[in-house]
């Protein structure tokens, strides 16, 4: 739960930050939407099942893909006899209101017992008015910007006729290698957390039963983000105790703000795949929380058993998986095949199916699905695009931008924000050839303007040049040379370099993280003309380029930004909004230093401060956790963003010295949790030229503790809004679990330990406060 009290004419924003994700209660915080939890449910719920013969309690556990994609268990062409017979529990990647309207009206006129179809989508960042990826959403570090964007998502589907959308992706991920780090907010479950219950609020809004609301959808449960070389679908080895730590908080915020439903994950988790494990499915989700919600697989995880090497046929497949606590297959068809002969030979009891019935269900009267199943086919068209929502995409875009480089321009000052005066600006490269490429979606429709027209509607046309100099991938010496003598001519080069949406996202994983095809020699190139050259990078992830930051003066790291990416970028150039987005992820120097996380641990021989730029030298620099040949360090840390104007931090201060374990396990109860056990605060002071937002954060360290504890862990955030010269005192209140720890006998509570408390601009600087944790 986060709460914000603003007090105006005051001094600062407080943002109080009780992470009841953090907490091993599986108690509903007072504000959650009662939604799918709702007990005043489960009246129709158990009305219905007693209704159901064992065939059509089945069916509402079976899901197909009735559009594209194509793959594995869409090769189905028979859905409206499946639908008829009541075989069918819910279908997606239908997207025309039309057809969706089709297969309802089966479902509601010919099937038995008229219950309706729900219709998912993968809506992930945005419907049709397309925000920044999650990877940039989370970057804006706002996550009331991250609720009004799923809102609008979920405004746009709803009235497309989808009420459910495969989102939020809440896995943490650490290594930029596994392209899925887009779809996520990053690499810290506080963050995460945040971001996840915002998500849900935003798709399922105060009512899930309005006819805007859409269901959401936490995935990939569980440790997906970990796999091995960042190689997608890959293993996972994660200790009960890390799952608990990082892996798991942002599910369990994503249930405390009451998601509908959960996707268990491909991965397989210590050696049992995550559709099949029953630790995680179970005895976490079910039992520890408390979730009432549908546990959908992912696309043919039921079948993908097989490979894994945990089933022998696809009835195997299916009783692992629906033992396991997996309540609806994805399109293997194998619930359909198998469920019925698995439940009358007694391998799964009715009580067992039922239940499973109950969670999908339970969903689709939380969404109103039984009195209201139609969607009006006149109204997605009055829906899509509306000018305030491609305004809140624009304003999102403007806010996940990360400045990560404004040395001086050959004035002498930096070279960002450029002046409007008479500039002639070359915008080379692969990337914004197109208005729709670097918005994530390569097809995107809409109202949309290229970053050269928008930069155009400034300078004026015929300043603007545009070269492509190479492709993505290839490139040819010629357009090089073309793109330098455009350079040439102008006052000013925006390089555009990057990914094209389609190397992140699922099954996009790189082994290698620098620019693509021949962007490095063009670079180069560029740069060598001796042009300012500011470098905006599209990318699902961090990329590797230190001759970039060591040759260009400014750096924009610009995700996907989205429907409005254009002008949002075009605003930030030219200083009309002064950028604000932090990394959430560790950018690498080197993908060899992939899993780079900053939340790690110390280990036996940390580096210190032992000079790493240089390979080591004697017995002191060699032996200690480190590389011969890379620093540890990352190139930019979590939580780093720059600005066009500069903040200075003060000393951190803490309201007490001295916390004590008993008070602070007091405070994890149900009816302490409120309760605050400690103010922090530092004066943040803008010492620059313009007004501008900080995102003020602040960790912890604990030391001492049964389980060793990471070097530093964000427990709190907040956007300050600071005019030139003036300083706000930031403040922060903490509660209890923000000092609890997952201990060594994986039991969520406080132990004695020296704290450190620090307000910092990032993950790597700031000087701590310290303090103790008394037995
Ligand atoms: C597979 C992806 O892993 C998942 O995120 C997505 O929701 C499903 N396909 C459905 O498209």
């Amino acid at each position: 739960m986060i709460s914000r009290v603003l007090m105006r004419g005051g001094i600062c924003l407080i943002l109080s930050v009780a992470l009841s994700a953090q907490t091993s209660s599986n108690r509903l915080s007072p504000a959650q939407p009662q939604g799918v939890a709702d007990p005043s449910l489960d009246r129709r719920v158990e009305s219905i099942l007693h209704r159901m013969t064992v065939e059509e309690k089945i069916g509402q556990l079976v899901q197909y893909s009735a559009g594209q994609p194509t793959g594995p268990g869409t090769g189905r062409t028979d859905y409206d006899d499946m639908i008829a017979r009541g075989q069918v529990g819910s279908l997606f990647n239908v997207v025309d209101p039309h057809e969706i309207n089709k297969y309802q009206k089966i479902a509601m006129e010919k099937s038995r017992l008229h219950i309706p179809i729900l219709f998912g989508l993968d809506v992930i960042h945005g419907f049709k008015t397309e925000f920044p990826i999650p990877l940039g959403l989370a970057s804006t570090w706002d996550p009331s910007i991250v609720e009004r964007a799923s809102r609008v998502a979920a405004m746009e589907a709803s009235a497309d006729g989808i009420r459910w959308t495969f989102s939020p992706m809440v896995d943490i991920a650490r290594d930029a290698r596994w392209g899925r780090m887009a779809e996520g907010a990053g690499e810290d479950p506080f963050l995460g957390s945040a971001m996840a219950a915002a998500y849900v609020r935003g798709y399922q809004g105060s009512r899930l039963d309005a006819p805007e609301s859409i269901a959401a959808c936490a995935k990939h449960y569980v440790g997906y983000g970990a796999a091995e070389a960042g190689r997608d679908y890959n293993s996972t080895e994660i200790s009960e105790h890390t799952l608990r730590q990082f892996y798991l908080p942002p599910f369990h915020a994503a249930v405390e703000a009451g998601t509908a439903s959960l996707m268990s994950a491909f991965n397989s988790l210590n050696g049992v795949p995550s559709t099949a494990n029953a630790f995680t499915l179970k005895q976490v989700l079910r039992k520890e929380w408390g979730f009432r919600g549908l546990v959908v697989s992912d696309w043919n995880a039921v079948g993908e058993l097989i490979p894994h090497g945990i089933a022998a046929d696809g009835a195997a497949a299916a009783r692992k998986a629906f033992l396991a606590g997996v309540d609806m297959d994805m399109v293997s068809s194998l619930y359909h095949d198998d469920l019925q002969q698995i439940v009358s030979s007694g391998q799964a009891t009715p009580a067992e199916l039922d239940e499973a019935v109950r969670h999908v269900l339970r969903v689709k009267l939380a969404l109103g699905l039984f009195d209201h199943p139609f969607v009006d086919e006149g109204a997605a068209a009055k829906a899509l695009y509306h000018p305030d929502s491609i305004a809140l995409a624009q304003a999102a875009a403007e806010r996940s931008f990360v400045l990560l480089k404004n040395a001086n321009g050959p004035d002498g000052k930096p070279l960002l924000p450029l002046a409007t005066a008479a500039l002639n600006i070359a915008v080379i490269g692969p990337v914004g050839d197109d208005s729709s490429y670097p918005t994530g979606a390569p097809q995107g429709a809409g109202p949309r303007v290229s970053l050269p027209a928008a930069l155009a509607q400034r300078v004026g046309e015929g300043h603007v040049f545009r070269f492509k100099g190479v492709g993505i991938l290839d490139g040819t010496d010629e357009e090089i040379a073309a793109a330098v003598a455009g350079a040439q001519k102008a006052d000013i080069v925006v390089l555009t370099l990057g990914e094209s949406p389609e190397m992140s996202g699922e099954a996009a994983a790189r082994a290698h993280l620098g620019l693509p095809g021949r962007q490095q020699e063009l670079l180069e190139a560029i740069v060598h003309t001796g042009k300012p050259v500011v470098l905006i990078l599209f990318s699902g992830r961090p990329l590797t380029v230190p001759w970039a930051f060591e040759h260009v003066p400014a750096v924009i790291a610009a995700w996907l930004p989205g429907i409005a990416g254009g002008p949002a970028l075009a605003r930030t150039l030219f200083g009309e909004v002064n950028p604000s987005g932090k990394l959430v992820v560790s950018w690498p120097r080197s993908v060899g230093q992939e899993p780079l996380y900053y939340n790690h641990l110390n280990t036996g021989r940390p580096a210190g401060d032992t000079d790493l730029s240089r390979p080591p030298t004697d017995i002191t620099s060699r032996y200690v956790s480190r590389y011969i040949d890379e620093q540890n360090t990352p190139q930019f840390p979590f939580g780093y963003g720059g600005s066009y104007t500069t903040f200075k931090y003060g000393t951190t201060t803490i309201s007490t010295q001295r916390l004590s374990v008993a008070a602070l396990n007091k405070g994890l109860t149900a009816e302490k949790s409120g309760d605050v056990v400690m103010t922090a605060e530092a004066d943040v002071t803008n010492t620059g030229p313009r007004a501008g937002d900080e995102i003020v954060q602040l960790y912890i360290q604990l030391r001492g503790t049964s389980v060793a504890e990471p070097v530093r862990m964000l427990k709190g955030f907040q956007t300050v809004a600071i005019a030139p010269g003036e300083t706000k005192k930031v403040k922060f209140e903490l509660k209890a679990e923000a000092f609890a720890i997952w201990n060594d006998r994986n039991e969520f509570a406080a132990e004695p330990a020296q704290l450190k408390v620090w307000i910092s601009p990032d993950s790597a600087s700031g000087s701590g406060a310290e303090a103790e944790i008394l037995p």
